[in-house]
């Protein structure tokens, strides 16, 4: 069943009514968001801090959050990541063999458009199984979540860079994940912009929300709620669901364009993960 989508033109007042005129082009859009969370700081902070989620508004939960990076509780999945990237596939070929690089330091450019839809470093991986014989892997967490936070984990620092060519069919899908983002959903009729532009450092129930900038960082992050790592797709799924709306399917299209443009709003922020959150 397709719902019906309302796009949320107003709700974010100047900025979703600025992106929504058809002029706007990825390098605008990038230049107004980084303005607006600039002029939504809080005091002491920069820009580039909105890469900790939550632990910008708060000391005491930063405190707790660096204190448990100290050991973090992803490092024996990203070990579990390296020891699988380096399994040989039954052809005797390996991961390596689909990558640039071998797939080492190249986490910071995806997704990416490849010049026919957005492909997602999960995604490559996948089907880097599928060409080899191998079965794909389940998409939001276990083995391909460690496999994506080992690769993450050599491009840890490096700034993400993701480029929206001037084609018609990287801006229609950059485009189409902009509007997933403005748009309402679920019973509750809210946008991924009302919690997280809006809503950024205020309280919703016991939770603080984050910011929408700087978000694309920390992925796969281990949550101690879900007792474990967690994808990206496995995070939106988890929103839409907050809001009572049917999740689409890890790696579905409106998803991948989701991320492309998410990713997109991160870019010059450095990565960061895999991480852990509460
Ligand atoms: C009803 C409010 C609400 C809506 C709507 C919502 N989220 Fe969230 N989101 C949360 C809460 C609560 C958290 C956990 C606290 C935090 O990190 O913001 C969260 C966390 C996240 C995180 C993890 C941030 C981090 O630093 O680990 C991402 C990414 C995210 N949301 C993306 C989205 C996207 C994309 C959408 C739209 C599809 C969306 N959210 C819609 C409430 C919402």
């Amino acid at each position: 069943m397709i719902k019906k989508i309302i796009i949320a033109m107003t709700a974010i007042g100047l900025i979703a009514g600025a992106q929504m005129t058809a002029q706007a082009s990825p390098k605008s859009d990038l230049k107004k968001y980084r303005s607006y969370w600039k002029s939504k700081l809080p005091a002491g902070k920069s820009l580039d801090d909105y890469a900790d989620g939550i632990y910008i508004y708060n000391q005491d939960m930063y405190d707790s959050w660096q204190a448990i990076e100290e050991f973090p509780p992803y490092e024996l999945d990203i070990e579990a990541g390296e020891k699988e990237y380096n399994k040989a596939f039954k052809n005797g070929k390996t991961y390596a063999s689909c990558f640039k690089n071998g797939g080492i330091g190249i986490a910071q450019n995806y997704p990416y458009w490849n010049g026919k839809k957005v492909k997602t470093f999960e995604a490559e991986l996948n089907e880097c199984r599928k060409k080899n014989g191998e079965k794909p892997l389940k998409w939001k967490k276990g083995k391909l979540a460690q496999l994506s936070s080992y690769l993450k984990d050599t491009s840890r620092g490096k700034a993400i860079n993701v480029v929206v060519p001037n084609s018609k069919g990287a801006i229609a899908a950059y485009e189409d994940g902009k509007q997933f983002y403005f748009a309402r959903r679920g019973q509750l009729n809210f946008s991924c912009a009302h919690c997280h532009f809006d809503g950024a450092g205020k309280y919703i129930r016991a939770n603080i929300l984050s910011a929408g900038i700087g978000q694309a960082t920390n992925f796969p992050v281990y949550r101690s709620k879900w007792g474990g790592l967690g994808t990206m797709h496995r995070r939106y799924g988890g929103c839409n669901k907050q809001v009572r709306a049917k999740p689409f399917k890890a790696q579905a299209k409106e998803y991948t364009n989701l991320e492309y443009f998410h990713t997109y709003m991160s870019n010059g922020f450095k990565l960061n993960a895999p991480s852990n959150r509460q």
